[in-house]
């Protein structure tokens, strides 16, 4: 079967396949309205396109279980074994998921977040201090693919010199080949590299005095007792994955799309009351979390469509947030001046994005400062390398060049 959505002819949905990443709203667009309940025999899954469905299936977290999984590669039977070395709690249903969601947020406060503008501003202008005086730059190699590790290491507690080693161990998970449903030895590798590490850091932090989140994490309880080895792993990669890989994505597509609309650009520069509402319609347009997987706890109908219980279904959240019934005819266009009531790019429900307000705070900074330290970034398009995952989408390099600058720091 092909790996790819045709632009015509037989309708064929894979999220492997790199023809896809090139254009995923060609497929949405036709699955949204040819088949809004589509079935991929050949993978075995369904997926779901329409705002309307995805919103009602993140809401229904009692059919569309998360225990199965959240990415298609790594389902596993709802009834069946958890991992035994991670357990996350994006894989948890409620009751047990509402349990470790309370205790999660007692320690990753709003005012945790609040308090660390000025230090992600610190963070990300050292990192354009680092190429500003060159005029040129790899966008994902030098500013967005390292700030965000460091932000989420300084939540965290992990010290600076362990950072870059962590974030390629981050961004070797995700890898995937084209059109293949299997997991690569890099990504397993990336997987057992974090693993490693935050074993040793436990270890460490158990016997010694440590700092952070994943500190304050050890001396709390759930259910009147200390979490497990693997429920502490679980959240220390999650935490790492999830904090990392969306927000450096996110951060090199905004400026991606913002390079092919002068306009916008233009008008972002004129008023910088307009970034908070770029950076909210970057994830609506061009969201890096394309989809999230949910395993069906009993039989259902959608558009005429029998699912069954214990199949694999996706809510593709990059097809919901372009569909014309929920925003419009103009659904499909790249405006920063819309201001939508509501998107999918952070989920819903149960699982909304825990970092949602780090990660706005995060984008809206960096924006901030790349537009105002280097405003007339021009993106070389013939040279820049997609990175190719099945839900995340980004850039692997994004080269710049721009008018050099001064560095801030000494
Ligand atoms: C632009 C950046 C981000 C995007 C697009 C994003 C997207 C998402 C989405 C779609 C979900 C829902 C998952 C589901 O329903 O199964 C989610 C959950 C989550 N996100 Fe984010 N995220 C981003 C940044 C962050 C950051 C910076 C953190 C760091 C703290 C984070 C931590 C989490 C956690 C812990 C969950 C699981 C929540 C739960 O299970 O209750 N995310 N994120």
């Amino acid at each position: 079967m092909a790996a790819t959505a045709a632009a015509a002819g037989e309708l064929v949905y894979n999220p492997f396949a790199f023809t896809v990443h090139d254009d995923p709203y060609a497929a949405y667009r036709r699955l949204r309205e040819e088949a809004p309940a589509y079935w991929n025999p050949e993978l075995r899954f369904w997926a779901l396109s329409r705002f309307d469905d995805v919103l009602e299936a993140f809401r229904d977290y009692e059919t569309f279980s998360s225990a199965g999984g959240i990415a298609l590669e790594s389902r596993r039977p709802i009834d069946g074994d958890r991992p035994s070395e991670q357990q996350m709690m994006i894989e948890l249903d409620p009751p047990e998921h509402t349990a470790m969601r309370k205790l999660v947020s007692r320690v990753f406060t709003v005012q945790r977040v609040a308090q660390m503008e000025d230090e992600i501003r610190r963070i990300v202008n050292g990192y354009i201090d680092s190429v500003i005086e060159a005029g040129r730059a790899d966008l994902v190699a030098d500013i967005s693919g390292s700030f965000p590790m460091d932000v989420i290491s300084a939540v965290l507690g992990i010290p600076e010199a362990d950072r870059p080693a962590l974030a390629e161990h981050a961004d070797r998970v995700l890898v995937r080949a084209d059109g293949s449903m299997s997991i690569p030895p890099e990504a397993a590798e990336g997987m057992f590299g974090l693993l490693g590490y935050f074993m040793e850091d436990l270890k460490r932090r158990r016997t010694a005095e440590g700092e952070g989140l994943i500190s304050d994490l050890l001396g709390l309880e759930v259910d009147g007792r200390a979490l497990t080895e693997p429920e502490l792993l679980g959240f220390c990669v999650l935490f790492v994955i999830a904090g990392h890989e969306t927000t450096t994505k996110l951060v090199a597509n905004a400026v991606e799309l913002l390079s092919r609309h002068p306009d916008q650009r233009a008008a972002l520069l004129a008023d910088p009351a307009l970034f908070p509402h770029a950076m909210e319609e970057v994830m609506r347009f061009h969201n890096s979390t394309q989809y999230m997987h949910r395993t069906l706890t009993r039989d259902v109908t959608r558009h005429g469509r029998a699912m069954g219980a214990g199949d694999s279904v996706l809510l593709l959240i990059g097809a919901a947030n372009h569909d014309h019934r929920e925003f419009g005819p103009d659904a499909e266009a790249f405006d920063i001046h819309r201001r939508p009531d509501r998107h999918l790019g952070f989920g819903y429900g149960t699982h909304f994005c825990l970092g949602a307000a780090l990660a706005r705070m995060e984008g809206r900074v960096a924006l901030e400062e790349i537009h105002r330290r280097m405003p007339d970034y021009r993106v070389d398009h013939d040279n820049k390398v997609r990175f190719h995952s099945s839900n995340v989408t980004g850039w692997t390099s994004l080269p710049v060049a721009f008018t050099p600058g001064p560095r801030l720091a000494a």
